[in-house]
């Protein structure tokens, strides 16, 4: 019997493609503001919070307070335009068969998201019922890469963080999943995720549960 008792899934990248949309929405907010911002720089706003993600779009352009405010607003007004056409076509390949799969065995599945918009696209997603916990942008104060938002949802599976594993595609999201003493799986590139304990370069497509549960098993 593996010790891992729950799959913990970042939603925005590793379940659903939603990461372009976050960038997209933050490149027209730039280009309408004049700030140089290409799909690299994106990169550091992976699975951080929106307000982080600003700071990190800004990279040190003084605005003030009520610029930031209405900036993230405008933000996540363009992001929520492109939630409306979420379906359960958005899943990324593998999710539905690997999701499916670990509740066949046992296994809890949860998701652990910076996100405020995270249950609209579940919800969109049309999987919010298969969850045994949702962990979003309200449920903490501390976002990724600090372990609380893990450390929550593991709480609300009444199981250990370490007796879980994280599925992550952002270096904040294997930080926290780390820091909170879970098992991490990396989604992406190494340079992105390569300090994860199991990386998956294409995403839950790349492995099957049993495998999966085997590979950390043996760490
Ligand atoms: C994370 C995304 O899941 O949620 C980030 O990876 C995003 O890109 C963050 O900034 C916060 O999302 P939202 O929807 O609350 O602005
Ligand atoms: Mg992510």
């Amino acid at each position: 019997m593996s010790e891992i008792k729950a799959f913990i899934f970042d939603l925005d990248g590793v379940i659903t493609d939603t990461a372009e949309f976050h960038y997209r929405a933050w490149k027209r907010l730039a280009d309408e503001e004049g700030i140089p911002f290409t799909r690299e720089d994106n990169e550091a706003l992976r699975g951080v919070s929106r307000r982080e993600s600003l700071a990190r779009l800004l990279k040190g352009r003084p605005i003030t307070e009520e610029q930031a405010q209405a900036w993230m607003a405008r933000k996540n007004g363009y992001y929520q335009q492109y939630l409306t056409e979420i379906t359960p076509g958005n899943l990324l390949p593998g999710a539905t068969d690997f999701l499916a799969d670990a509740r066949t065995r046992g296994v809890k599945i949860a998701v652990g998201s910076a996100s405020r918009n995270a249950r609209t696209v579940l919800d969109s997603l049309q999987i919010t019922d298969q969850l045994d916990a949702i962990g979003d942008g309200y449920s903490v104060t501390r976002s990724k890469p600090a372990p609380d938002l893990f450390i929550w949802v593991a709480g609300r599976l009444d199981l250990p963080p370490g007796r879980c594993a994280v599925f992550e595609d952002a270096e904040a999201g294997i930080d926290a999943a780390l820091a909170a003493g879970a098992y991490a799986v990396g989604v992406g590139p190494a340079e992105r995720v390569g300090h994860a304990h199991l990386r998956l370069p294409n995403g839950l497509a790349d492995i099957t549960v049993p495998e999966c549960l085997e590979r950390l098993g043996n760490l």
